[in-house]
């Protein structure tokens, strides 16, 4: 089997750790000049404060941008990097959520070379180092701090789609589990199983191999563990710390292997619909599944005992059918939706939708079970309960 792994060039984790500021400054090659890229909520709850205090005793110049869209369209992208084009900056600070660190990778390369959109959107453009860069996740969630991709949102054709390249991995990735302490409960829910299905995926992806099984089983072991807590006790810092390292995890282990049916289906629901990333993979996780049930029985039985299955009563069943059921009290506990009738789906969508996914072959061939259309738009009919 042949595998390869890579990751962010340092990984930095603990409690407060966006304190330890003189470590990332040198992981950045000692910058003079450093843009930030963030969201308001991070302003707002005093983090970019912390950061800019200890730039100010270094004496290193600072500019904030927090004006990074949620989940960015590339036209957003390059709106930022034309307003910051004749700038000096010599480093890249992303502290947000999924968002914010696919857009700071993509202004690292965009800065140094302004790679016009259509050739950006082809394998292979981004083929040099942008500017150095540190990414600082606030959700748990995307896992993007240690992942070769850069997700963006192409409203015209009703779709998001990676970009990726091994130049997007950052120089030095920050674990702080204090940034995640004010996640509001509907983004802890979303943002988990967001991560949850990036290491399910790749362990039955059909480039699953040791390095990547090895991420996902332990992903999957604390985001099962601590999901629910965190939400139920947003200022657990146990919790939150075990969901953050998980998410990290299942980043590792999807750079290693690839996520496959269920992020290619929920693509076209964030293009079209706005659903949010981990919404859209909640809605989809439990149907792809059991599509692929046949595939993946066996492989389900390590994932049912990391999930606590002989602790925690679940012999009664089949591993298969426990790991299912597991989902499916989580997204009711957490009220994540299940039905794309609130996001203004109508069975007429069905169809669009439907040719939108079949175009995202990069994730349906990682899928253990190849699915034709006709098994693309069941799925989908399964989100529009009135039909
Ligand atoms: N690069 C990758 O490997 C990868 C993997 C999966 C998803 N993605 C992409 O990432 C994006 C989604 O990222 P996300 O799910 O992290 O959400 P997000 O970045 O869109 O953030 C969601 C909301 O949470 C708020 N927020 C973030 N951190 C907060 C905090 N600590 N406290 C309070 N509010 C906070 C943000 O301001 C925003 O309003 C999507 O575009 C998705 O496609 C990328
Ligand atoms: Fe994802």
């Amino acid at each position: 089997m042949d595998y390869r792994f890579q990751t962010a060039s340092s990984v930095v984790g603990g409690s407060h750790s966006i304190r330890r500021l003189n470590e990332l400054m040198a992981a950045l090659h000692s910058p003079s000049h450093v843009l930030i890229l963030t969201q308001p909520s991070m302003i707002r709850l005093g983090h970019i404060d912390t950061m800019t205090r200890q730039l100010d005793t270094m004496r290193i110049a600072w500019h904030v941008h927090d004006r990074v869209m949620r989940e960015p369209t590339l036209d957003s992208i390059y709106d930022i990097c034309d307003e910051y084009s004749g700038h000096s900056f010599d480093a890249l600070i992303g502290m947000g959520g999924g968002s914010v660190l696919d857009a700071t990778k993509l202004l690292a390369t965009l800065l140094v070379e302004r790679i016009p959109p259509a050739r950006l959107l082809q394998s292979g453009a981004v083929c040099r180092r942008g500017l150095p860069m540190a990414l600082i996740p606030t959700t748990s969630g995307t896992g993007s701090e240690v992942t070769p991709n850069a997700i963006v949102t192409l409203p015209e054709e009703e779709l998001k789609v990676g970009i990726i390249s091994p130049f997007f991995y950052p120089d030095i990735a920050i674990l702080d589990p204090v940034l995640t302490l004010d996640l509001p409960q509907s983004i802890t829910a979303a943002t988990g199983m967001d991560a949850f299905t990036h290491a399910l995926e790749s362990y039955i992806s059909n480039k699953a191999n040791p390095i990547s099984d090895m991420f996902a089983l332990e992903a999957i072991r604390l985001i099962s563990s601590s999901l629910l807590p965190a939400y139920h006790h947003a200022r657990s810092l146990e919790d939150r710390e075990r969901v953050l390292l998980g998410s990290a995890y299942a980043g590792m282990a999807l750079s290693a292997a690839g996520t496959a049916a269920v992020h290619a289906l929920a693509y076209p629901l964030g293009g079209s619909f706005n659903v949010p990333h981990g919404v859209a993979n909640s809605m989809l996780l439990t149907h792809v599944m059991n599509f692929n049930l046949d595939a993946i029985e066996d492989r389900l039985i390590p994932v049912a005992a990391a999930m606590g299955y002989h602790e925690r009563g679940g012999d009664t069943q089949s591993p298969a059918a426990w790991v299912l059921e597991q989902i499916t009290h989580w997204t009711k506990e957490m009220e994540i939706p299940q039905s794309l009738t609130p996001f203004g789906a109508k069975p007429a969508d069905l169809e669009r939708l439907t040719a939108a996914a079949a175009k995202v072959t990069r994730l349906l061939n990682n899928n253990p079970k190849p699915l034709h259309t006709s098994d693309i738009a069941a799925i989908y009919n399964k989100l529009m309960p009135l039909t």
